[in-house]
């Protein structure tokens, strides 16, 4: 890969960070992006640690110092642009975010959510999945836009739900799914083949009618 090929990236993230952790295995593996910040509202989440033990740079940003949601959204992006992210990654970011800060990012921001969008969107997805009677249950990973987990879906992974499942069992099968979900959406943003048009989402040059199924590591058409 030469340097000019590799996409600027940062993450934002409140909590754990598998999901980074996946993204910085992935890079390591050659996925051609630069993590140039991950940065969260939570001075104490793990994914802060995970980032400086990777050599990644942090910030961690309290809201507490912010008088509303959109001064605070508004800082942390611009100190976002200010990294030279050309793509933004929510994973696991738990915050209701602001138009006037999501607005200048349409098409460059990316969330991993884990449901079937467009079905529960918001918390408690597995939850809300069992409760349902569902018999399909997943992940997805989804252009952001202002309304909560509603921007056009990039790439989707499914698990059979079992008549034994748990909340617990349900998010144990799905992360490691999420975890090649989101690296395989980002390596096709970052060659290029996948973007977010004016009418929605073009993939190798044709629009995208439903999203990419995550098979073995790799997304494919439905
Ligand atoms: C993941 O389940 C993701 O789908 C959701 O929040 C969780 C974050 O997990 N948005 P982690 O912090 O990446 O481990």
């Amino acid at each position: 890969m030469t340097e000019r090929s590799t996409l600027p990236v940062a993450v934002l993230a409140s909590g754990r960070g598998s999901n980074l952790q996946a993204l910085i295995r992935a890079r390591d593996a050659g996925l051609p992006i630069d993590l140039r910040l991950v940065a969260s509202d939570r001075a104490e989440a793990p994914a802060l640690r995970h980032a400086e033990a990777a050599g990644i740079a942090t910030l961690a940003l309290d809201p507490a110092g912010y008088a509303t949601r959109r001064d605070y959204d508004l800082e942390l992006f611009r100190r976002v642009a200010e990294s030279g992210a050309k793509l933004l990654v929510l994973a696991g970011f738990m915050r209701i975010l602001d138009a006037d800060a999501v607005n200048p990012w349409r098409g460059r921001m990316i969330n991993v959510h884990p449901s079937l969008l467009p079905k529960y969107r918001g918390l408690h997805t597995h939850r809300r999945a069992l409760e349902a009677g569902d018999a399909e249950h997943g992940a997805s990973v989804h252009f952001v836009s202002p309304e909560l987990d509603g921007g056009p879906v990039i790439a989707q992974a499914r698990i059979d739900v079992r008549p034994d499942d748990t909340e617990t069992t349900l998010a144990e099968r799905l992360l490691p799914l999420e975890h090649r979900l989101l690296p395989a959406a980002v390596a096709l943003i970052a060659s290029g083949r996948l973007h977010l048009g004016e009418r929605g989402i073009v993939f190798d040059d044709v629009p995208l009618t439903s999203p990419l199924r995550l098979e073995d590591a790799c997304l494919k058409p439905a």
